[in-house]
């Protein structure tokens, strides 16, 4: 039986709430699938910052390095600055672990309403694959004359060839895999440096994936698209900034910034991939234990798939998509009344009968 060793750092909020739930899926999957966890609990985020002034230990990264994977919650809190929480936690562990692509899937659920009209489940099923390492999301800038009337704040951008290149590339080999088409996300009109080279580099890596029909959208009108037309995506690449409000606009689409499942990941395996929700700790539901597990859970989904297990990650996608259709078992955001540990549960207890009855067939196969 293969053994992971996973950091956990369930951080700030909801964080604390869902990750539990996540945990309780994977251990269920992993009895039905013979995989077992050794799991290592971090208590980093905004609670030690007020205590000690840092998100995180000086060898944070050091400790993180020889894990399988990270399993991360969310962070963030009202009485620390969402820049100090994110640059102290969140974004180190992206760049050091050159965790460069973030695949975030938006896919509707059976049984789950989403806001737009006419469209059935099955019909919106797409992925958001957003540069994580560089772009908007960058240290070069200052601020000058602080607190007078002349203050001046510059914020950079900053793209690189191989940034560009690398994420492009995740995005076309992930297209092969599924549709074979992918938008890319531009504003080559009004950023005039970063965004045509951007196109530019696109059109570079297309040359390279003849079988892979493109298309690319300004950022303003793609937004609309994604509500008028999100049946027409199958692949979308995006800058840092892009990428992630599209990430949450492609969470509502199909239904609840509780479903979004998230991956941060190292394509190349030279370090830990860290997986958790596309959503943050939710500041306004934290502590009510009714926020929706299903992003987390899912976020562990992701996180077994990519380690090689993927019968026990479409276990944990099917058992989520079965309790969906077929229970009244929803939290608040989905309608219901049911606490997050109520579909926690209920989840993990789909899993183990989906595992013992694939178990049961292998019995009765054997013995025929
Ligand atoms: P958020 O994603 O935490 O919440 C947005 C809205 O969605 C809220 O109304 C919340 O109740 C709802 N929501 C989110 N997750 C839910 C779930 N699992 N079940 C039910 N409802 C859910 O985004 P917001 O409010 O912009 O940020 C709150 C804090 O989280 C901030 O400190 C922010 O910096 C941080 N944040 C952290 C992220 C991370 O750790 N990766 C990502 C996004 C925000
Ligand atoms: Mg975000």
């Amino acid at each position: 039986m293969k053994d992971y060793k996973i950091a956990v750092i369930e951080g700030d909020g909801i964080g604390r709430e869902v990750v539990p739930e996540g945990i309780r899926v994977l251990e269920a999957a992993g009895r039905g699938f013979d995989i077992s966890f050794s799991w290592q609990h971090f208590d980093w985020g905004c609670d030690r910052f007020l205590k000690t002034g840092h998100m995180m230990p000086a060898d944070g990264l050091e400790q993180l390095r020889r894990f399988d994977a990270i399993y991360l919650g969310a962070i963030g809190s009202p009485r620390v600055p969402d820049h100090v929480s994110l640059w102290g936690l969140l974004i180190p562990i992206r760049r050091a672990f050159q965790q460069y692509v973030n695949l975030r899937p938006c896919k509707l659920l059976p049984g789950v309403a989403t806001p737009l009209k006419n469209f059935p489940p099955g019909n919106i099923d797409f992925c958001i694959v957003r540069e994580n390492n560089e772009g908007e999301y960058s240290e070069a800038g200052g601020r000058m004359f602080r607190n007078t009337s002349a203050e001046v704040v510059i914020q950079e951008t900053v793209f690189t060839r191989m940034g560009c290149d690398r994420v492009m590339r995740f995005a076309f080999e992930l297209a092969m895999k599924r549709n074979k088409h992918l938008t890319s996300a531009t504003k080559s009109n009004g950023l005039v440096y970063t965004m045509p080279f951007w196109d530019e580099r696109f059109a570079a890596i297309k040359k390279q994936y003849p079988e892979v029909k493109t298309d690319q959208y300004h950022i303003d009108i793609l937004t609309a698209h994604f509500v008028r037309h999100p049946d027409w995506f199958d692949v979308v690449v995006a800058s840092n900034l892009f990428g992630d409000i599209l990430s949450d606009l492609g969470a509502g689409v199909v239904g609840s910034m509780g479903l979004a499942p998230s991956g941060n990941l190292n394509p190349e395996r030279e370090f830990p991939s860290m997986f958790e929700p596309v959503h943050g700790s939710a500041p306004d539901i934290a502590g009510k234990c009714i926020a929706n597990p299903i992003a987390q859970i899912g976020s562990g989904a992701m996180m077994i798939r990519h380690l090689g297990h993927a019968d026990a990650a479409d276990g944990i996608e099917k058992a989520i998509t079965a309790i969906l259709s077929s229970s009244e078992i929803r939290t608040p955001d989905l309608g219901g009344h049911a606490r997050t540990s109520d579909l926690g549960d209920a989840i993990a207890s789909q899993v183990a009968a989906l595992a013992s009855d694939k178990a049961q067939v292998r019995i009765t196969a054997q013995n025929r």
